[in-house]
């Protein structure tokens, strides 16, 4: 058994040359378990909370019910045989989970090093209406870390919930599928006008317009807003928003604001750019985000260049939206 799994991992000399097979025939698979629902398993690791609730759940638990609603737990064990991304013949394979159409809750795994051949062990809880759950697609994509690079897609397994029988726990091996047709989901552009004068150390930030934001609610168009948090050598200074612009993907909103930041300070500075779209009821859903400044990349480095290059002067450009945690990821890595 040991040494069959081994000998699986070790990747043969022909794979460096005969790529594109293994990409196609990849045989990488997942461990998953789905259960419908968990019946008080979990309560070693939340002691405190026990104590202060436990009336209340002996009481609930008697009744039959689950503290915290129902759930879809998935596990992600282990992979096997992923396909070499780097140069060097191997991959930093980590693991994404949604659940599609909304891919509004986005899990990832922990990346695993130079590793072909990983072992995740780490699970991810969706609350979710049981009733929902039938219409909804789980779908775990297998990624290639690259700190300073787009990630590439490795492979990645879709599952219908309405295929599996949810009232079982689940645990196999799936083979990974070629996910090469999955481009980055397009968010929206936004315009944005920077200025900054260095005698009276004043940034001026104008957030422009935005256009073909997504849709984020079904019925209708979004009402998006702008916020703007100002940042220095990490940490949050200030905060603005725009106005909110009713049932529109092209909001122009041509609005201003005004940050103080001596000349010393301005090469840390960060400028995160939030299109929100906004919701009465519940909470604003981030659209897509933008990063300038202090450790950004591409745009988000040249439009600072450009604006520092150019004192007294307002510098416009068009940013593209990225999806909010790829940002958060690229703001919490080291720059360089
Ligand atoms: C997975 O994690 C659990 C608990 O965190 C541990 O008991 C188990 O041994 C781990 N399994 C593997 C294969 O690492
Ligand atoms: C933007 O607003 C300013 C004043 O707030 C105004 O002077 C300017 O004409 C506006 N720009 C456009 C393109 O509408």
């Amino acid at each position: 058994m040991e040494t069959d799994l081994h000998s699986v991992c070790v990747v043969p000399m022909w794979a460096v040359g005969a790529i594109v097979v293994v990409v196609l025939a990849l045989v990488a698979c997942f461990v998953f378990c789905f259960f419908k629902k968990c019946f008080g398993k979990k309560k070693k690791s939340k002691k405190a909370r026990e104590r202060k609730g436990a009336a209340r759940r002996r009481k609930a638990g008697e009744e039959g019910e689950v503290e915290g609603g129902p759930k879809l737990i998935v596990g992600i064990l282990q992979a096997q045989d992923l396909a070499a991304m780097d140069i060097g013949g191997t991959s930093d394979p980590y693991v994404k989970v949604y659940l599609l159409p909304d891919k509004k809750k986005k899990f990832e795994t922990k990346v695993q090093r130079k590793n072909l051949c990983p072992v995740f062990n780490e699970t991810f809880i969706f609350k979710i209406p049981y009733a929902e759950l039938g219409g909804k697609t789980l779908v775990l994509q297998v990624f290639d870390f690259d700190r300073f690079g787009k990630h590439d897609v490795i492979g990645q397994i879709k599952i219908p919930m309405n295929s599996v029988d949810l009232g079982q726990p689940m645990h196999q091996w799936r083979d990974l599928e070629n996910a090469e047709k999955e481009e980055q989901e397009k968010l929206g552009d936004i315009c944005i006008s920077l200025r900054y004068v260095p005698t009276a150390g004043k940034l001026t930030v104008n957030i422009m317009e935005a256009k073909n934001l997504k849709k984020m609610d079904v019925g209708g168009l979004s009402d998006p807003f702008v916020k703007i948090v100002l940042q220095h050598n990490g940490k949050r200074l200030k905060k603005k928003k725009t106005t909110v612009k009713k049932n529109t993907l092209n909001p122009y909103f041509n609005e201003s604001f005004s940050f103080e930041i001596p000349f010393e300070q301005i090469q840390k500075v960060q400028l995160l750019i939030t299109v929100y779209d906004y919701d009465k009821l519940g909470s604003n859903d981030p659209i897509g985000k933008s990063f300038i400044g202090y450790g950004a990349t591409g745009v988000g480095l040249r439009h600072w260049s450009d604006m520092l290059a150019n004192p007294r002067r307002p510098v416009a450009q068009w940013h593209t939206l990225q999806p909010e945690e790829e940002v958060d990821a690229a703001l919490k890595a080291p720059h360089r």
